[in-house]
């Protein structure tokens, strides 16, 4: 879920509105907000998109505020309707409130305020948590006060955010395991999900710790924990611009930030070589002996972040010898696994608030295995409770569907293995720069591909009625054949399925028939036992009928008897293939779903930031 608090001298509708349509990708499924106004509350809120929030507050406008809050929300407890939507009122109309995340024990809470002859309107647990702040109140606590109360008797993983009708001087935040970060204006402040929220207004920011309340007012912000004690945040400026969460003349973020990977990936590469030529990695907090002594990796992500953590266990064996696993975060902790204080766990995360992830590095932690997490946002929870990280460089990643984050976790992935070969002296110096060398490449190579994307759109074209298409890949190929899989579901709700190409025969087989497409891709030139068993698999599903669309390194002519469209790689070491080869899939899966209508940005029933698990 997004979410939006403000107070200050603007209007807050505006305020609270435009940063609900920054945050819209959290949550699409209803959106609402509140306003302070002279001593009661204004509310609005509509299931659906922000869209009808926007029309229902056009056709009956709210009266002037300085002080609001707003939500965008992505259902968990009851279904997306306008009744559930935030705010939630409360009983007397005297408080509003919106929360993300899921209040564990509200069953017992909801049983207690019914007993207690309240009647509850939603089948929400914010409501819940609503008429817990309402009763504060109204024994003469102020709304931080309330806050705090209510807080330490909950359970579970939330942020809510406050106002109280008697008193519009503030607003007051809470969280516990669910983002809330605050931006510092003059004589103005926010409050929001991530700083998206508030960029167009300052750049200037605030983290909280675990279990804070934060009280924003025109004149400053207080922070304190759960039991009153004051605590303090901290500062740091962030460097996005606003341009950068715009579309840039793109009709579609995704599509702009598909456009955007040559730059993302140099910059995720830059300054990561010192003087002397060696592999440096600024915010590694682990020291070279921590390093020296790994015995085991696990790496622990999930959607697109799990496929990055695949093509990395190719990579971190290859050139450390080290033995890598690679799990599903929903699976890795209730399933007992073996972890020691020589286990480096690895999380990728493109947002850092992924909860299913977060909760198994907390559990990797009670373990006493080190965590490095991999993580595009700067100051969000997953790198803040890691021993390191190695932050990605690919700028704010609007488009639900994650490409631009992808390609700068695989960049991550390659970096940190290179760095372990070097302390770990598995690999020369000289071998370790010549792979930065083709790495340093790889930036053009894939303007290249974006360059030809014209031709991938055509192709995409004459796929709209197709109800099924099939991914094969070889090693690092395998997990690429996953992810376009992955794009095409997410997007153009297309059943698709990514197989590595020598299981074919052992049962998917089965699925080919006439016309079925294949997308497939080659393992480049030099690997040819590889390529060659990969050629062998696409003459198998060709025999049977399949249209075979092979990803090709250029140059490479014995696939072209049995491809019926070719679409041509640059000539990239097969280890490093994924940065090259996922791009024509992602541009495959982006235009497939505009041409059947679909908003690639927002696709139905997703989240980008999935802080529930
Ligand atoms: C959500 C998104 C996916 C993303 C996954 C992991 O499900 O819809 O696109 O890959 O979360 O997100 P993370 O931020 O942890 O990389």
């Amino acid at each position: 879920c997004g979410i939006v608090g403000y107070v200050g001298e603007k209007q807050a509708q505006d305020v609270v509105v435009g940063g609900l349509r920054r945050l819209e990708y959290r949550g699409y499924d209803s959106a609402g907000i509140a306003l302070v106004v002279g001593g009661s509350i204004a509310s609005a809120k509509r299931a659906g998109k922000l869209a009808n929030l926007e029309k229902a507050i056009v056709d009956s406008p709210l009266p002037e505020s300085t002080a609001g809050i707003g939500h965008t929300r992505w259902a968990t407890h009851g279904a997306p309707n306008d009744v559930n939507a935030h705010p939630h009122l409360g009983r007397t109309g005297r408080l509003a409130l919106v929360h993300n995340g899921i209040i564990e024990n509200f069953d017992v809470l909801r049983t207690g305020l019914e007993d207690a002859g309240h009647e509850l309107e939603s089948e929400t647990d914010t409501e819940v948590a609503a008429h817990l702040l309402e009763i504060e109140l109204g024994s003469g606590h102020d709304l931080t006060t309330a806050m705090q109360n209510v807080c330490r008797v909950l359970e579970g993983a939330f942020t809510l955010v406050a106002v109280d009708a008697e008193d519009p001087s503030c607003v007051v935040a809470a969280r516990r395991n669910s983002p809330l970060v605050v931006g510092i204006g003059e004589g103005e402040n926010f409050l929001g999900s991530d700083v998206a929220a508030f960029i167009e207004h300052t750049r200037e920011a605030l983290e909280l710790g675990q279990d804070q309340v934060v009280t924003i007012r025109r004149s400053g912000v207080s922070v304190t924990g759960f039991d009153g004690t004051p605590a303090e945040g901290r500062r740091y400026h962030v460097d996005w611009d606003l341009s950068a969460a715009e579309k840039d003349g793109h009709d579609w973020f995704m599509r702009k930030e598909i456009h955007e990977q040559p730059r993302a990936v140099a910059d995720s590469l830059l300054g990561r070589r010192d003087a002397a030529g060696l592999l440096h990695l600024d915010e590694m907090r682990l020291s070279d002996q921590d390093l020296r002594d790994v015995d085991k990796v696990i790496i622990i992500a999930c959607g697109t972040s799990f496929y990055a953590g695949l093509v990395a266990k190719y990579a971190i064996e290859h050139w450390t010898r080290i033995p890598v696993e690679v799990e599903l975060a929903s699976e890795f902790r209730y399933r007992d696994p073996i972890l020691t204080a020589s286990t480096l766990v690895v999380a990728i995360s493109q947002s850092g608030e992924t909860a299913d992830t977060l909760q198994a590095i907390r559990h990797a932690r009670l373990q006493r295995s080190r965590v490095l997490a991999i993580c595009n946002t700067n100051g969000s929870t997953i790198p803040r409770e890691s021993d390191a990280v190695i932050y990605t460089h690919a700028g704010p990643e609007i488009g639900v569907a994650s490409t631009k984050g992808f390609l700068t976790q695989l960049v991550a992935c390659y970096l940190l293995a290179l760095y372990l070969a070097q302390v770990k002296g598995t690999r020369y110096g000289d071998e370790i720069a010549e792979i930065l060398d083709q790495l340093d490449r790889v930036p053009d190579q894939i303007q290249q591909v974006l360059d030809g994307a014209e031709a991938v759109y055509e192709l995409a074209r004459q796929h709209t009625e197709t109800r099924s298409v099939l991914f094969l890949g070889r090693h690092a190929g395998y997990p690429v054949a996953l992810e376009g899989a992955l794009k095409l579901k997410e997007l153009a709700y297309i059943h698709a399925e990514g197989f590595a190409a020598g299981e074919l025969k052992h049962g998917p087989i089965a699925l080919i028939e006439d016309g079925l497409p294949v997308l497939c891709v080659v393992p480049p030139q030099g690997r040819d036992q590889l390529r060659d068993k990969m050629i062998s698999g696409i003459q198998e599903v060709r025999a049977r009928g399949a249209r075979t669309i092979c990803l090709v390194e250029e140059g490479d002519d014995a696939i072209g008897p049995y491809a019926d469209v070719l679409i041509r790689l640059p000539k990239v070491p097969v280890l490093l293939q994924p940065l090259v080869a996922v791009v024509p899939l992602q541009l495959f899966a982006c235009e497939l779903a505009t041409a059947m209508g679909h908003d690639v940005d927002q696709p139905r029933n997703l989240a980008k930031s999935v802080t529930v698990e």
